[in-house]
């Protein structure tokens, strides 16, 4: 990490495709300002940790950031479910602190208790035409995934400009996400700008995502990891549930007999142990002995258990220790709704200054 280099040099703002972590190292100085969300819809993946999670851990050490627990936005797709997403509220919050976010360190918030969010909303959402909502390919592929068709809530359609309103709210400059939010990112930006222009200010700073080396880690079946596939490794599997999902990964369907050669692109097991093995050599030399012949699955399944417990095993041990103490996990949520709101507030009277709405 660097921290002397001042916001005007070596910024992630100048032009070109987003950094990967690896750049992060070189790229994010303390004057960044560091925003990502998740919906409250399920447990936290493995996916959810290589996209993003490991990220937010390494930078809490180096810059201001905050994590949202996007429950407004997770009810513009579940609107029929709203104690479904209340749970998960706190559940995405043990997970957060089971994977070593540290309160102390990085702001833990909840999206429906910053007002603001919703004030800055109503005021972008004039910014902003339905053609060009309906363009966003990540919200055009939400909903013929959801199967929405023509009856699509306006909350979602409009559900990235309520992101916005979060990123611009904190005064996010970096906003590590996986590659489908890339759109999201870039539509947080022409409203920054047209609210900059509009107002003849620089009340908003534009963003940058910032995207990890493993932006997509596949579920065991080696499609989309979802939660209704059931393809998806929980943060917090326990031992006997790491066992049977590596046991059914897909590997390689050609390498029938020990002896053949086998492929290791497609291959789920190698996927997963380029994401979480530290020992990149050695997954070197089994992936040229998996293709030579010779290398049987279960042998590298072994491995990539023992690999994935080791990842998992202190996620699970903090998620029990915070899950004990409730009380303690709601006002650590307390706190920093408490400092988000001072933080959007701020923002948002400022933006209103602009606005001349006063
Ligand atoms: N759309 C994000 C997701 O589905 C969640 C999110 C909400 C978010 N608000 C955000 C991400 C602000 C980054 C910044 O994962």
């Amino acid at each position: 990490m660097s921290f002397s280099v001042p916001p005007s040099s070596a910024d992630l703002l100048a032009a070109g495709p987003a950094p990967t972590a690896d750049m992060l190292a070189a790229d994010v100085s303390e004057f960044h300002v560091v925003l990502t969300g998740d919906r409250p819809t399920g447990s936290l993946r493995l996916g959810h940790y290589v996209g993003s999670l490991q990220s937010r851990v390494a930078l809490q050490h180096h810059v201001q950031q905050t994590v949202l627990i996007a429950d407004l936005q997770a009810l513009t797709d579940n609107s029929g479910r709203p104690a479904h997403v209340a749970e998960h509220i706190e559940s995405v919050a043990l997970d957060y602190l089971a994977v070593g976010i540290d309160p102390s360190l990085c702001t833990i918030t909840v999206q429906s208790h910053l007002p603001a969010l919703a004030e800055l909303t109503m005021l972008y959402l004039n910014l902003v035409t339905v053609a060009r909502l309906e363009r966003n390919p990540t919200v055009r592929a939400e909903i013929a995934s959801r199967g929405f068709e023509r009856d699509i809530p306006t909350g979602f359609l409009c559900y990235p400009v309520s992101q916005a309103a979060d990123i611009t709210a904190f005064r996010a400059t970096v906003v590590p996400v996986g590659d489908d939010q890339l759109p999201m990112i870039e539509q947080a930006n022409e409203i920054v700008r047209r609210v900059n222009r509009l107002t003849n200010t620089s009340v908003l700073p534009e963003c940058r995502a910032l995207l990890s080396n493993t932006p997509r880690l596949p579920g065991i079946d080696g499609r989309k990891a979802s939660k209704s596939l059931g393809n998806a490794i929980p943060l917090t599997a326990t031992h006997d549930e790491i066992v049977a999902l590596v046991q059914a990964m897909y590997t390689d369907a050609t390498h029938l007999r020990v002896n053949d050669p086998g492929h290791v692109d497609g291959n789920v097991v190698f996927a997963y142990l380029d994401a979480f093995d530290p020992d990149v050599e050695a997954v070197c030399e089994l992936k040229m002995h998996y293709e030579r012949g010779g290398m049987g699955d279960s042998l590298l399944k072994r491995r990539l258990i023992d690999v994935l417990e080791e990842t998992i095993a202190p996620m699970r041990d903090r998620r029990v220790m915070f899950a004990r103490d409730r009380a303690l996990v709601h006002e650590l949520l307390a706190a920093g709704n408490a400092r988000s709101r001072e933080i959007t507030g701020g923002a948002l009277a400022e933006v209103r200054r602009a606005f001349s709405l006063t």
